[in-house]
């Protein structure tokens, strides 16, 4: 392997990373590389621990090998791994979560959130007869065709149109229209209404940084797909769990039609899944003409994992409120450090979900309010974490997830971080 200027290692593995953030090339430098993940720490390989608020963006609501959930794995694996065939426990996590998702009468589990929401979409086009899907920018529903265009995370890349590998006929069958914004959604579905099959929206973004929707937003979408006879299908594969067991749709008290799932369902293993009403959910094989499979779908490794992740949040309570205030604190010293340098950076923190955009004045609202935040900026404040034992995720878009295993020690370290990092980026006049 050699490195290459921008930090890119060239060898087999292709850009030196199996997903393109991981190469770190939107912050510059050496990629970082992980040799293994204990509770709230990442190690890299000359054993150096870094508070880790990756946590593999996301589903580690737990931190890494979490004894309730890593326990007697070699028991579990004794018993086969992949089946083919259905379980009883399969059938089990799919009642479990229905008793938790009021709105998902019927589900199909899936190993990812892409597949989660792709095969959501095929529902609901199949389920409508339309073609047309409307999204937003800078949320990410996962890398298939028809989520990419102007997609956040890292799906971002800009570049030449032609060059990315995404067909023009799947540009015509989606709108994207600026989160946050009711009337630019009406005026990019122009008189398509009655093509729409779904309205697609992540109900708090966590994919260009945590974008919070404003009061209204959510009714909007809502109110025009029913207009119209379109779904409306959440993507709540960041938010289930993390804004607890009912999910963004009990906090904002609605029904979405279809909702996928994923991330931290499978407490640190491949699970998702996505349903919805039984009516639509039909539309699927056998009953109905859409198809969804997958060789590894609902494997009964990920299921137990599935029933483990529930356990530990069903049985205490308590688990998500303490883990929002550890979240809280982080947020509210960060607040601290901004206001005690004269900086006006809006930190945005939700239950276990924190995040801030160097970009001064109120939270970000949308995808193009994100990009007015300095990329420089970001990538030397990434570094001088890094520097520090802190590991941020190598891209502006995304957030910091804190787990149950980050305490006040990780707390105060990253503050003291944080302080030490901006005073860095003060004294080269950066910020
Ligand atoms: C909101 C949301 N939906 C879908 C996905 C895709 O999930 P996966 O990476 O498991 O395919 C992601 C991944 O980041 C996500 O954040």
């Amino acid at each position: 392997m050699t490195a290459t200027a921008n930090g890119v290692t060239a060898g087999a593995l292709a850009g030196g990373a199996s997903s393109a953030v991981r190469s770190g090339a939107a912050v510059g430098g050496a990629p970082f590389v992980q040799a293994f993940g204990r509770g709230a720490y990442a190690y890299d390989k000359a054993g150096r621990a870094y508070v880790d608020y990756l946590m593999a963006y996301g589903p580690l609501l737990f931190g890494h090998a979490h004894p309730g959930l890593v326990r007697g794995l070699d028991a579990l694996a004794a018993g086969g791994t992949v089946f083919g065939s259905t379980t009883e426990d399969e059938e089990r996590l799919a009642a479990r979560i229905a008793a938790h998702l009021p709105s998902v009468e019927r589900l199909r589990f899936v190993s990812t959130g892409t597949e989660a929401m792709m095969s959501a979409v095929r529902v609901a086009r199949a389920f409508t007869g339309r073609s047309l899907i409307a999204r937003f920018a800078g949320n990410y529903h996962g890398q298939f065709d028809a989520a990419l265009e102007a997609a956040g995370a890292s799906a971002y890349l800009g570049g030449e149109r032609g060059r990315t590998g995404l067909p023009a006929s799947t540009r015509a069958d989606c709108v994207v229209a600026r989160y946050n914004d009711l009337d630019d959604l009406d005026v990019r579905l122009g008189g398509r209404e009655r093509e729409l099959a779904a309205i697609a929206v992540e109900p708090v973004v966590g994919n260009m940084g945590l974008v919070l929707p404003s009061p209204g937003f959510l009714d909007g979408i809502f109110a025009r797909a029913r207009r119209c006879g379109a779904l409306v299908i959440f993507d709540e594969v960041i938010t289930w769990l993390r804004l607890g067991l009912g999910g963004a749709q009990e906090r904002f008290g609605l029904r979405p039609d279809l909702t996928a799932l994923g991330k931290a369902m499978g407490g640190g293993y491949p699970l998702a899944a996505f349903g919805g009403r039984a009516d639509v959910m039909a539309a699927l094989a056998p009953e109905g003409a859409a198809f969804t499979g997958g060789t590894f779908s609902g494997n009964p490794f990920s299921i137990a994992l599935g029933h483990r992740t529930l356990d530990l949040i069903e049985r205490d309570s308590q688990i998500l409120p303490k883990l929002a205030a550890t979240a809280e604190r982080l947020a509210a010293g960060i607040r601290a450090i901004f206001a005690a340098r004269g900086l006006r950076y809006a930190v945005v923190q939700l239950e276990s979900m924190v995040d801030f955009a160097f970009r001064p004045g109120p939270p970000v609202r949308n995808a193009d309010e994100r990009r007015e935040a300095s990329a420089p900026a970001f990538a030397a404040y990434y570094h001088a974490m890094r520097a520090r034992g802190v590991l941020l995720a190598p891209s502006p878009n995304e957030l910091m997830f804190v787990s149950t295993e980050h305490g006040l020690p990780e707390i105060d370290k990253t503050l003291e971080a944080v302080d030490a990092a901006i005073d860095e980026l003060q004294r080269k006049e950066i910020v």
